[in-house]
C-alpha cells in the first residue's frame, strides 16, 4: 500500500467534523418503506420456500426492481469471524440457492473450513427481504464447468483472470491479466477456469419478509423437518 492510500486525505478536524456532519444530513434524510408496498398473506403462502421464492422473484422483476438475482453471502472464517459479499444467483431448486466462484478466493476458503453460508435478498421496490441459511456443498467439476459455458464472454474472461482475493500490485497488471483472458474468452469460449466452483445453499431455514408503513413487518420463516417444512411468524 503507497502513504497516499494510508493517509487520511490531510483532513483537519474541522474538516473531518464538518464532513461527518454532511455525512449524517444526508443519512437522516434517507427513507423507508415510503413507497406503496404490497400485501403479503403468509396464511395463503405455499408449504415450501422455493415456490414463494420463485414468485417474489418474478414480482422483483416485474416491479422493475434493479439487479434482483443479486445477493448477499456470508460465510465465516475458520476463527468463526464473519464475512459477507454481494454474489450472483445462478440457480434457485429443489437442491438449494446455487452460486458460482473461486474455491481459492477468501470466501471459498472460507466454505472449505465452514461449510455454511447465509444468504441475503433485498428488494426495495416492493421493500422485500429473504433470507436462507444451511450447509454449502460444492458442485461436481463437470457441473461447474457447465456453470461457466452458459454464461457470457466477459464472465468467462473475468473467471479466467483467476486469483481473486490474492493482493493486487497494480492496475497494470490486472489489464494485462485481463486483456489475456478476453482475448481466450473470445477464442476458446471452453476454456476451463480451474478454481471456478458451483455451490448449493442447502436452506434449512427461509424467511421472507414483507416491509410495511406501519412498520407492522410480516415475516414468515420456513423451518426444514425431515421431509416437510414447519412456517412460523416472527415479530418484527
Ligand atoms: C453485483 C455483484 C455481483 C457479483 N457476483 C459475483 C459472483 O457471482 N461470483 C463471484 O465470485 N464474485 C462476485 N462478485 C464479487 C464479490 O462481491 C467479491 O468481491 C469477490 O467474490 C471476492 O470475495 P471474497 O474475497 O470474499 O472471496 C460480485 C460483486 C458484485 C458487486
Amino acid at each position: 500500500m503507497t502513504a497516499a492510500m494510508r493517509s487520511n486525505g490531510g483532513m483537519s478536524d474541522v474538516q473531518k467534523s464538518d464532513a461527518r456532519q454532511r455525512f449524517l444530513d444526508l443519512l437522516h434524510t434517507q427513507r423507508v418503506w415510503d413507497i406503496d408496498l404490497p400485501a403479503f398473506d403468509p396464511g395463503a403462502a405455499p408449504d415450501a420456500p422455493l415456490p414463494l421464492f420463485h414468485a417474489w422473484f418474478a414480482e422483483a422483476v416485474a416491479a422493475g426492481q434493479a439487479e434482483p438475482h443479486t445477493m448477499s453471502l456470508a460465510t465465516v472464517d475458520a476463527e468463526g469471524r464473519p464475512d459477507v459479499r454481494t454474489l450472483m444467483l445462478h440457480d434457485a431448486d429443489e437442491r438449494g440457492w446455487h452460486f458460482a466462484t473461486h474455491r481459492t478466493s477468501a470466501k471459498g476458503r472460507q466454505l472449505a473450513a465452514r461449510p455454511h453460508a447465509a444468504l441475503g435478498f433485498y428488494w426495495p421496490a416492493q421493500g422485500r427481504q429473504v433470507r436462507v441459511r444451511g450447509p454449502v456443498t460444492a458442485c461436481s467439476p463437470a457441473e461447474s464447468r457447465a456453470d461457466l459455458r452458459v454464461r457470457s464472454t466477459g464472465a468467462l474472461a473475468s473467471a479466467l483472470v483467476g486469483r481473486q482475493s490474492e493482493v493486487l500490485g497494480s492496475h497494470e497488471e490486472l489489464n494485462r491479466a485481463s486483456e489475456l483472458a478476453w482475448q481466450r474468452a473470445r477464442a476458446e469460449p471452453d476454456a476451463e477456469a480451474a478454481s471456478w466452483t458451483r455451490y448449493v445453499v442447502e436452506p434449512e431455514e427461509v424467511e421472507f419478509f414483507q416491509g410495511d408503513a406501519g412498520r407492522r413487518h410480516v415475516r414468515l420463516r420456513y423451518l426444514r423437518r425431515a421431509d416437510a417444512w414447519d412456517r412460523e411468524l416472527l415479530w418484527p
